[in-house]
């Protein structure tokens, strides 16, 4: 079996959810407490042993390509400053992983935007991660993905359960059960109304594809909303070969929208040993008090 070296971020998108704080900067790089959003998944991947990443960027997102840069100027600062802690966590941010930049021209989907990585991974098995998901658990999220992918080959969806008046919002998974939380995939349905939804077990941004989703891709046509969806392209490989999905253990937080974003920041807040005390006794006091518009 193919180790997993290589993970794909698809960063190319508008933000168009998140305006206007998406206008002038890319949103993998607003910040949850005080790292960017795609930092939490490249630590992630780095802590699930996969250091060779390739972000699919688009226009305007320079800052992304900065951030995992040496910042020498502020290295320099820092040393003078004798701010050795905070000189020690900027520097690790260059060196946490491998990372590879290639660009979609044109914001034609997610299955496109993985297409874009087709020659980068040739016709290994390779791990996507997604960046309006992040996920807080014990092991890795990508770590379980792997150890999915090493127990039964194939490929890999990530998902958990949803309320079903939000099965709109994801890609939703049809199975039969293998494990107590590993299913064989017999279809995906891109964002179906509730009524249409084969179950409410929902994709959430993490996968281990064989490298024959590539041709699939190629053939996929527009789907849901004009775009080429990963989804699309997926359902076809789940009648060619086999295709699992892992009920992942952890938080998940969907940092698409206002209200998941909002969550992902007073968790981690809490989970912060900095702010933490400070910050709930804020929210405590904040609680009992009548917030005026
Ligand atoms: C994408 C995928 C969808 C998945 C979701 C969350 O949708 O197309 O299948 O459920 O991410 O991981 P998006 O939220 O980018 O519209």
């Amino acid at each position: 079996m193919k180790k997993i070296t290589k993970v794909v971020i698809p960063a190319a998108g508008l933000g168009t959810r998140f305006l206007p704080a998406t206008k002038a900067q890319p949103k993998e790089m607003l910040p949850v407490v005080d790292k960017p959003t795609i930092q939490y998944l490249i630590e992630e991947a780095a802590a699930a042993g996969v250091h060779d990443v390739l972000i699919i960027t688009s226009r305007n997102k320079r800052a992304i390509e900065d951030h995992f840069d040496r910042s020498v100027e502020l290295e320099l600062l820092l040393q003078e400053k004798h701010k050795d802690d905070t000189l020690e966590q900027v520097r690790a941010i260059s060196d946490m992983a491998n990372i590879f930049y290639i660009r979609q021209k044109q914001a034609l989907g997610l299955g496109h935007a993985i297409l874009c990585a087709k020659e980068f991974i040739g016709d290994e098995p390779f791990a996507v991660m997604l960046g309006d998901d992040i996920v807080h658990s014990q092991t890795p999220c990508l770590k379980q993905m792997i150890d999915c992918y090493e127990t039964y080959g194939g490929s890999v969806i990530g998902g958990q359960s949803v309320p079903w008046d939000e099965v709109s919002r994801y890609g939703i998974i049809a199975g039969q059960d293998v494990a107590d939380n590993v299913k064989r995939v017999t279809r995906l349905v891109e964002k179906p109304a509730r009524e249409e939804a084969p179950s409410n077990l929902a994709v959430l941004g993490r996968y281990v594809l064989d490298g024959g989703i590539f041709p699939l891709l190629e053939q996929t046509k527009p789907g849901k909303g004009g775009e080429i969806q990963l989804t699309d392209a997926l359902d076809e490989l789940a009648r060619r070969q086999s295709v699992y999905a892992l009920n992942f253990e952890g938080r998940h937080y969907d940092i698409g929208n206002k209200l998941g974003f909002l969550q992902a920041t007073v968790e981690y807040a809490l989970r912060d040993e900095q702010v933490s005390q400070a910050f709930r006794r804020y929210l405590t006091d904040i609680l009992e008090q009548e917030i005026k518009k």
